[in-house]
């Protein structure tokens, strides 16, 4: 039995997270949760945007499950996302992107994994007023974050049969920030001649990831690159309904749906909530449960090869129970 920490999230939150509990439990994984309530819900019960509870918990089993939670914007607490991946140095972002069955999309057979720097850049948040009408953001860049980023992103590669690594960056116009990213992934480059290295300008990146995106494998990104082109890198395979992230550090790890808690269709019963179910297929690989993970994956496969019960998101008519049920009749014994 894994102790486990969990975030139900705010909007879309609590529905995927709760159709992400009955589906591991079904497939078998041994996990003890500990719950908590972050950000708005927490403030609203009395408590700190980031309970000390829950930082306690996350410390100790140092694991995570998290719902979506909303940032307010332009003022309020600052985000609990940015906050928990400071406060146990999730340095590393880990988003794998790849085709579903009988998912509309621009393409085929993508499959890419991004990484993102997920500690530092312009998600510092140290912003000030100048003068009166003059605001100032400072874009952090450290050499040890830069590195481990990169080695992180070859290291995976490796580990993962991947073939090639790009890092993606401005360093024609941040000639110190993201010239420090590139140069420090040219270093790790040459520490990993098996695996290829190559470089794009993030504009350029763009445009390319939405014309070929077969052309790139692993994407190693600064923060704010790696939070955009995730959601793009999202929307060539289906949407945001359907690509997880990890958050890792050294000691902890934090698993999510890239999506966000989408207000617009909150309380409707309509989310897809596949998103958290492979955040839950990563955490059960981490934490060392892989058959509950190849049940859970096995089964998410078998309802979208069916096509019968697919959400609104991706072209189906089933709300989340109706896609939820799918998946537990899915499971293999
Ligand atoms: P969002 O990802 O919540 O929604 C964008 C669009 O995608 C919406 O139209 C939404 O309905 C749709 N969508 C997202 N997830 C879906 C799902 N599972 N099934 C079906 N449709 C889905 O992005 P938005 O609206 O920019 O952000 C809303 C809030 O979420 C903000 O407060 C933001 O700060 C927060 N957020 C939190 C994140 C986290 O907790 N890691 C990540 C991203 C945003």
């Amino acid at each position: 039995m894994q102790d486990v920490t969990l975030l139900h999230g705010d909007g879309i939150g609590p529905e995927v997270i709760a159709a992400t509990l009955k589906v591991l439990d079904a497939a078998g994984a041994q996990i003890r949760w500990h719950d908590f309530k972050a950000g708005q819900e927490a403030v609203d019960a009395g408590n700190d945007f980031l309970p000390k509870a829950m930082l306690e918990s996350i410390a100790e089993t140092g694991v995570c499950l998290k719902g979506p939670i909303t940032t307010p914007i332009g003022g309020g607490f600052p985000s609990v996302n940015v906050a928990l991946r400071k406060r146990f140095d999730l340095y590393a972002n880990l988003r794998p992107v790849y085709n579903l069955p009988n998912v509309p999309s621009r393409f085929q057979d993508v499959d890419l994994v991004v990484v993102r720097e997920n500690t530092e850049g312009l998600y510092s948040g140290i912003e000030h007023e100048v003068v009166p009408g003059v605001v100032e953001s400072l874009k952090i860049a450290s050499e040890k974050a830069c590195r481990r980023i990169a080695h992180f992103a070859f290291e995976y590669a490796r580990r993962h049969g991947r073939k090639r690594v790009h890092a993606i960056h401005k360093a024609n116009i941040m000639k110190l920030t993201d010239g420090l990213f590139l140069r420090c992934a040219r270093e790790a480059a040459q520490e990993y001649p098996d695996i290829q290295y190559g470089e794009a300008i993030v504009d350029n990146a763009c445009m390319q990831l939405v014309m070929k995106p077969h052309q790139f494998d692993v994407l190693v990104l600064e923060n704010l690159y790696g939070d955009i082109l995730s959601d793009l890198c999202a929307g060539l395979v289906g949407g945001l309904g359907l690509v997880a992230g990890a958050n890792l550090g050294e000691k902890h790890a934090i698993f999510e749906a890239v999506h966000g808690s989408a207000p617009d269709i909150a309380g409707r019963g309509v989310a897809n909530p596949t998103a958290v179910m492979m955040a839950a297929e990563m955490l059960l690989r981490h934490i060392q449960q892989p058959e509950a993970a190849e049940r859970l994956r096995q089964a998410l496969l078998a309802v979208y090869r069916a096509g019968e019960h697919l959400t609104r998101d991706v072209g189906g008519t089933a709300n989340t129970a109706e896609f939820t049920e799918a998946v537990l009749r899915a499971l293999p014994q």
